[in-house]
C-alpha cells in the first residue's frame, strides 16, 4: 500500500470508528459456519485481524461462550478502543486488543487455533499476512476469511447505482486470486471458499446516509467534488429504479476456509501436488 493511500485509510477508519458497527450491516451466517467448525475444541485461542469496532468479536464471543479467548488486532487505535467499549464487561477476560500489523502479527508461533479476519483482507499486504497466519497457527488451525470478491461487489447497490464506485475499489481480490494465495503458501491448505447472498432492502435516505458517512472506505477515495457529483448521480439512479419505496438489493460474500497442514511426528509432510 502506497503511504499516501495509507495516511487516507488511518484518517478514514480513526473518523468513522465511533459509528462504525451502527452503519456497516453484520452477517451472523458465516459466524454460525465459524462456531460449527471450532466446536469440538475444548478451548479455543484465535485472533481476529482487522477487528475493527468488534462487531464480529460480539457475535464470536456470544456464540462460543467463555471457552474461547481472542486476540483483537487492529492498527487503528480509535477502532480499537471502540471495540473495549463495546466487549466490556460482559466478555472482559475473554478477549485483548493489540495494536499491531496484519504483516507482522505481535503474536508467538504456533499459539492460534483460529486467524479469522472479516471485511479486511484487501487492506492487508496479503502474501506477508498468509505467512504470518501461518506461523502463528497451531498445526492444524483454521485460517477464515470473509471477504467479499470484486465480482460480488459489481452486483451490489453501490456497484450498480454508485458512479466509480468499482473502478475505485481496486483492492478487492477476486476468488481465484485469494485461492491461489493460499495455495501458493506451503503448509496452507485450501478446504473451501463458500459463498453468501443476503436479500436485503432499505431506504434511499439510509443508503444516502451510509454513503456520506463513508461505511465503506471506498468512499474515502474519491475527491470531495467527484464524491457529491457521484452521490447525486446515485439517488437519481436509485429514484430511476424503485422510485420512492424501498431499494432491493444483494449483497454478496464470500467464507474462504484454509488450514494449517499437520506435521507427522518425524516432520514429513505429503509432498505440495503442483
Ligand atoms: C473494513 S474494516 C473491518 C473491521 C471489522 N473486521 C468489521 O468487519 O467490522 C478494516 C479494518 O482493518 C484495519 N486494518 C487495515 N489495515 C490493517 C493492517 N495492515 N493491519 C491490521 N489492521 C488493519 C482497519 O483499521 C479497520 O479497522
Amino acid at each position: 500500500m502506497s503511504s499516501a493511500l495509507d495516511a487516507t485509510m488511518r484518517r478514514h477508519f480513526a473518523t468513522v470508528a465511533s459509528r462504525y458497527r451502527e452503519l456497516r450491516t453484520t452477517d451472523p451466517q458465516p459466524v454460525q459456519i465459524i462456531v460449527g467448525l471450532l466446536r469440538l475444541l475444548p478451548h479455543v485461542v484465535a485472533t481476529d485481524v482487522g477487528c475493527g469496532a468488534g462487531r464480529y468479536d460480539a457475535l464470536l464471543l456470544r456464540g462460543m461462550g467463555d471457552r474461547t479467548f481472542l486476540h483483537c488486532i487492529d492498527s487503528n487505535e480509535h477502532m480499537l478502543g471502540e471495540l473495549k467499549r463495546h466487549l466490556n464487561p460482559q466478555h472482559s477476560g475473554c478477549f485483548e486488543t493489540v495494536l499491531g500489523q496484519a504483516g507482522a502479527l505481535p503474536l508467538k508461533s504456533e499459539t492460534q487455533d483460529a486467524v479469522l479476519t472479516f471485511n479486511a483482507v484487501h487492506h492487508f499486504p496479503l502474501k506477508a499476512f498468509l505467512e504470518e497466519s501461518l506461523r502463528v497457527m497451531k498445526p492444524g488451525g483454521y485460517l477464515l476469511v470473509y471477504t467479499r470478491f470484486r465480482g460480488q461487489n459489481e452486483r451490489n447497490v453501490w456497484g450498480r447505482y454508485f458512479p466509480q464506485f468499482t473502478d475505485k475499489e481496486a483492492r478487492l481480490f477476486e476468488g481465484d486470486e485469494l485461492s491461489e494465495a493460499i495455495v501458493g503458501v506451503e503448509g496452507l491448505t485450501l478446504e473451501s471458499v463458500i459463498p453468501f447472498h443476503y436479500r436485503r432492502e432499505s431506504r434511499l435516505e439510509r443508503l444516502v446516509e451510509q454513503a456520506v458517512s463513508h461505511h465503506y472506505s471506498t468512499f474515502s477515495l474519491y475527491s470531495e467534488g467527484e464524491f457529491q457529483e457521484a452521490l447525486v448521480q446515485f439517488e437519481n439512479n436509485v429514484r430511476r429504479r424503485f422510485g420512492s419505496g424501498p431499494v432491493s438489493y444483494y449483497d454478496e460474500n464470500s467464507l474462504v476456509i484454509a488450514r494449517k497442514e499437520r506435521r507427522s511426528k518425524g516432520g514429513w509432510r505429503a509432498p505440495r501436488v503442483v
